[in-house]
């Protein structure tokens, strides 16, 4: 599969077989996340693959809208990053480079034949918790990864010349 190939089929997952993820893919998405581009190269992060299904349990429990969701997978995906500054764009670092790598991740995950689906509504203090992780690392972003038992229905897109333009 091709890396359009992979942006082209890459749909948000919400049921997963309970098979477990054999250990060369996670190696593999977790050095796809590796080779990520970040701000000045600072490479403060660091990558996981939770499949502890204590952990996965604590961090789904008081997830904010898809509890079920987190509790379903048979793994998560997260990136987690340390020593924030805000650019000259006035955004933040961290937010913006683990934000990419788990993109990278994800699209990872779906060249290697498995599903992801994005999640927001974790609650940041209960991540570091169940993985023992400092209190200033910021964990925006987590992700449920599995195969997936179910294929979602197709999703409504905005047209394209609505969203993008060539100027
Ligand atoms: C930043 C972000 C946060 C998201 N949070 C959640 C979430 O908490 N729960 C959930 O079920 N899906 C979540 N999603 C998945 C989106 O709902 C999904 O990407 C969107 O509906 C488009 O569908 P697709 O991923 O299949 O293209 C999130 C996606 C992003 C990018």
């Amino acid at each position: 599969m091709d890396t359009l190939k992979a942006i082209e089929t890459r749909r948000s997952i919400r049921s997963y077989r309970p098979d477990p993820i054999e250990p060369e893919k996670m190696e593999a998405i977790l050095k796809a996340m590796r080779l990520s581009p970040c701000a000045c190269n600072r490479q403060d992060w660091k990558f996981f693959i939770v499949t502890d299904r204590k952990a996965i349990d604590l961090i789904a429990e008081r997830t904010r809208f898809t509890p079920a969701l987190v509790k379903s997978a048979p793994a998560l995906l997260l990136a987690a990053g340390w020593r924030d500054k805000i650019m000259p764009s006035g955004h933040s670092w961290s937010t913006v480079d683990l934000t990419i790598a788990m993109t990278v991740g994800v699209l990872a995950a779906t060249d290697l034949g498995l599903g992801t689906c994005i999640i927001g509504s974790h609650r940041e203090e209960d991540v570091r918790k169940a993985l023992d992780l400092p209190d200033d690392w910021q964990i925006p972003l987590i992700a449920t990864l599995g195969y997936a038992d179910k294929e979602p229905g197709p999703r409504p897109l905005k047209d394209f010349e609505e969203v993008a333009e060539i100027r």
